[in-house]
């Protein structure tokens, strides 16, 4: 098993989402008014001590409820301050940490959920960051995510599989991630997938640790 974090890929993947975090509200605008149903669908399955990944400029953060124990993490720094302001303004004591979901400074068994949106897409090795929330997440916790995925046909995806260098270099995302295949790889146990849009291209995972 290889626990090695990538360090060149994973200081392109900061420098890429720090480029874009004053902007990035903006790029999500009309993508976002689908989006947000999603989050809301999500978010409602979330309790106890919860752990968001990579929280971007906290565009999950309206759908959690008041009193909720968050703590949230992004590896680009830059986008906190957006997050904050956001947790600030809904009035939510959320924790912000910089912080690489390949190698997470938690204990192990230190969350009931995890949450991440639009993430895995994203970290270089994604196999390694499921790993490290099946570590942090306590036994009968939960993994929730939201994710789009290389659309499993094989015109399409031989042309995701050739325009992603583009997307990557572009904005930071992978565009042809197997996601659900990298959550079984990790060890997760899947409880249920809801496809969410034409093509299965976003899907709602919902796993738990396996443990
Ligand atoms: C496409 S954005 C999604 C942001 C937010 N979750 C949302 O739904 O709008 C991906 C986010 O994941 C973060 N990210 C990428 N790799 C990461 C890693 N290894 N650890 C933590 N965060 C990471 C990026 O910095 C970025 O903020």
């Amino acid at each position: 098993m290889d626990n090695q974090v990538d360090s060149d890929l994973t200081a392109q993947t900061k420098a890429r989402y720090n480029r874009i975090a004053p902007y990035y509200d903006f790029i999500e605008l009309l993508s976002e008014r689908v989006f947000k149903d999603w989050r809301r669908k999500l978010i409602a399955h979330a309790r106890g001590k919860i752990l968001e990944i990579g929280v971007g400029t906290g565009k999950n953060f309206p759908y959690y409820p008041k009193d909720a124990d968050i703590t949230g993490i992004d590896i680009a720094d830059k986008m906190l301050p957006f997050a904050r302001k956001r947790a600030d303004g809904l009035g939510l004591a959320i924790k912000l940490i910089e912080g690489d979901v390949q190698a997470l400074s938690f204990p192990d068994n230190s969350f009931d959920t995890a949450i991440a949106t639009f993430v895995f897409c994203s970290v270089p090795d994604p196999i390694l960051g499921l790993r490290e929330l099946r570590r942090v997440v306590k036994p009968d916790g939960q993994i929730l995510l939201l994710e789009h995925v290389r659309i499993d046909r094989p015109v399409i995806g031989i042309f995701m599989d050739i325009l992603n260098p583009v997307f990557v270099n572009l904005l930071g995302p992978n565009i042809n991630r197997r996601t659900v295949e990298n959550v079984e790889r990790a060890g997760l146990m899947i409880r249920s997938i809801e496809h969410l849009c034409p093509m299965q291209m976003v899907k709602m995972i919902i796993a738990h640790p396996g443990k």
